[in-house]
């Protein structure tokens, strides 16, 4: 079985978009592959080293989610990377063979910094950050690695890390190749790309009383003033939810919404129903996860071995093709 292995930043909790970008993928996956998957606390101190007292609460709640969500540990293993240091052990060995330049260049050293203005980015970590990730996916010989668009150049210096370490030492990292995840666009509550970083999220671990919340105050179409003015659904936040949640009621709905036949209050109203109701499973089981935390520390220690036994294997191979020991 082809083996896989992808990771998640324990950033604050997961929104609806994390759940259809990644998180539903990987439950689908877990069937088919030999699946890891990490919480990447070591890359959320990349840009987060200024506030870490969360850390550890964070790295339970994202557990949270991912368990909640059908990610079954008995099918995949799940665990922290700063549970399995070897990662940082290799990440040092790789950094000695990654040119300056490789780094500099990678599309995401600049957009973040420009992005995240209040944090001071200008820092030997953050701009190893994707060698600390190709050190995640080589340390386990991953083939396949699911991911969406914007990690793609981290997946291809990943690439080129393995092939400068094959060509100066030996034969031992496999070339990752990446999975790219189709994903149906998720609009945040104010229409910009759902992110933590705008404060428009629906986090998947929102009550039912905050969703109706979130909902009524999403962005409707700005030309529809009165009820009985008709709207233009396509331009509308609500409308794109519905795409994703109404199934086989997206066309009557469409229709209700530009002969005026609806309001936007019944609408949303409409739509928060079925927003909780297919959250409904994944907030039972979190309320279950959370009143015993035991259930999660188990499962990351479990996850915690798995993971050791092939990291310190790699890194030995690497180590003794480097001719070190
Ligand atoms: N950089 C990834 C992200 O922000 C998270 C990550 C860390 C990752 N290590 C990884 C993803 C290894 C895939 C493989 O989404
Ligand atoms: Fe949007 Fe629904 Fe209002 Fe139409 S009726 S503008 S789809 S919220």
């Amino acid at each position: 079985m082809a083996r896989i292995l992808s990771g998640i930043q324990p950033s604050g909790r997961l929104h609806l978009g994390n759940l259809i970008g990644a998180l539903a993928n990987w439950v689908k996956l877990q069937d088919k592959y030999e699946s890891f998957f990490m919480i990447a606390d070591l890359h959320a101190l990349t840009t987060g080293y200024m506030n870490t007292k969360q850390m550890k609460e964070n790295i339970f709640q994202l557990a949270v989610d991912m368990v909640s969500s059908g990610l079954d540990p008995e099918k995949c293993t799940i665990f922290v990377q700063s549970d399995v240091p070897e990662h940082c052990e290799l990440n040092l060995i790789f950094s000695m063979i990654t040119p300056l330049a490789w780094l500099e260049r990678v599309p995401t050293y600049k957009s973040k910094i420009d992005e995240l203005k209040d944090v001071d980015l200008g820092t030997y970590g953050f701009l190893g950050y994707p060698v600390l990730q190709a050190a995640d996916i080589l340390i386990y010989k991953a083939d396949v690695v699911p991911v969406g668009q914007d990690q793609l150049p981290h997946i291809e210096l990943t690439r080129e890390i393995a092939r400068r370490f094959n060509n100066l030492y030996g034969e031992v990292f496999p070339e990752p190749k990446e999975l790219m995840t189709e994903v149906p666009v998720m609009p945040g509550l104010d229409g910009r790309k759902m992110s933590k970083s705008y404060g428009n999220t629906i986090a998947i671990s929102d009550p039912p009383d905050v969703i109706e919340k979130k909902v009524n105050s999403m962005v409707t179409d700005p030309a529809r003033v009165r009820k009985s003015d008709p709207g233009h659904p396509e331009v509308c936040t609500v409308f794109a939810y519905h795409k994703i949640y109404s199934g086989g009621e997206i066309e009557s709905i469409g229709n209700a919404c530009r002969q005026a036949a609806i309001g936007c209050i019944e609408c949303k109203k409409g739509l928060a129903s079925k927003l909780v109701a297919s959250l409904k499973d994944i907030y039972k089981k979190r309320l279950e996860l959370e009143a015993d935390r035991s259930i999660i520390e188990k499962m990351l220690a479990v996850g915690k071995e798995k993971a050791s036994v092939i990291a310190k294997q790699t890194l030995l191979d690497a180590k003794k093709t480097m001719g070190l020991i």
